[in-house]
């Protein structure tokens, strides 16, 4: 079973950078501009699908889709299929968003793959945003995760598990069956009631970690270059900016571009 299936019933229980929050959505929505085709949406994100008029959600997983779509309407459809195999026409869409989508697929080439389909999708003038988890230029260590682990936490658990998951991508490849998460974090810290003490982290919100246990999926931490290596032609005004203020915030950029 893979962890997406898991993860709706602590959906809620998710804050950036995991999830996106209001000014996240914010800036999604300015880096897209005003739009008056369809837009796609690469996932189900509920805050991305509420924030435009005209939105085809897509996703691969059902157990998402029921738990976490905000409904289908007149101009608000879900797809349940691969964002690599749409079928939708080519140069249909007006724009395309995401939140996380380039690292929820399985390998630096899935990722290049899934930029072209993107550009296929979109419109000429068509506009792309999403916001991206970005592997730092100076590494994660593994003694300044054990020295954030043993002390009062200065940021959310969630984004101290991005922080091992990125230490774990730079030494294994961009590429990282989330398992390995989780058995690090196990074999660093052995005792989640001490680390609970210590940092203040709720016990429940530690033990979220333990979604990843026996997942098949990979997760893909690109660094900057590798992101840039996987942009294909057809795109100008690719851009980089910053998507808020929020832990972790500064290896989460958005990522913006329109088709030629
Ligand atoms: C959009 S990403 C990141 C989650 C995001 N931060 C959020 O708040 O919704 C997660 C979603 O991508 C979906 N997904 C991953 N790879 C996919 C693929 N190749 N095709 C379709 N859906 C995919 C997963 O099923 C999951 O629901």
């Amino acid at each position: 079973m893979t962890h997406w299936q898991r993860y709706p019933a602590s959906w809620s229980k998710l804050v950036p950078p995991l999830r996106p929050d209001a000014q996240i959505v914010a800036k999604v929505k300015e880096l897209i501009g005003p739009v008056t085709g369809p837009v796609l949406l690469l996932g189900v994100t509920p805050e991305l699908a509420q924030a435009f008029e005209n939105v085809l959600g897509v996703d691969k997983n059902k157990a998402m889709i029921d738990r976490t779509w905000p409904g289908d309407t007149e101009t608000r459809k879900v797809l349940p299929a691969d964002w690599l195999d749409l079928n939708e026409p080519k140069n249909h869409f007006a724009a395309a968003v995401g939140d996380g989508s380039l690292n929820a697929v399985s390998s630096l080439r899935e990722v290049r793959l899934l930029f072209e389909r993107v550009v296929d999708l979109l419109a000429p003038g068509g506009r792309f945003a999403c916001r991206l988890y970005e592997r730092p230029m100076q590494p994660f260590t593994q003694d300044q995760l054990l020295d954030l682990g043993s002390r009062r936490a200065s940021l959310n658990f969630h984004a101290f598990k991005w922080q091992l998951a990125m230490h774990l991508a730079e030494t294994c490849g961009a590429a990282l069956p989330v398992v390995l998460i989780r058995e690090r974090f196990n074999e660093l810290f052995p005792d989640r009631d001490r680390l609970a003490r210590d940092t203040g982290w709720p016990r429940e919100i530690i033990d979220m970690i333990d979604i990843y246990r026996g997942s098949p999926t990979l997760y893909v931490f690109p660094s900057r270059q590798e992101f840039l290596n996987a942009l294909p032609g057809g795109m100008s005004n690719v851009r980089f900016e910053p998507s808020g203020r929020y832990d972790l915030a500064e290896c989460c950029p958005m990522l913006a571009f329109s088709k030629h």
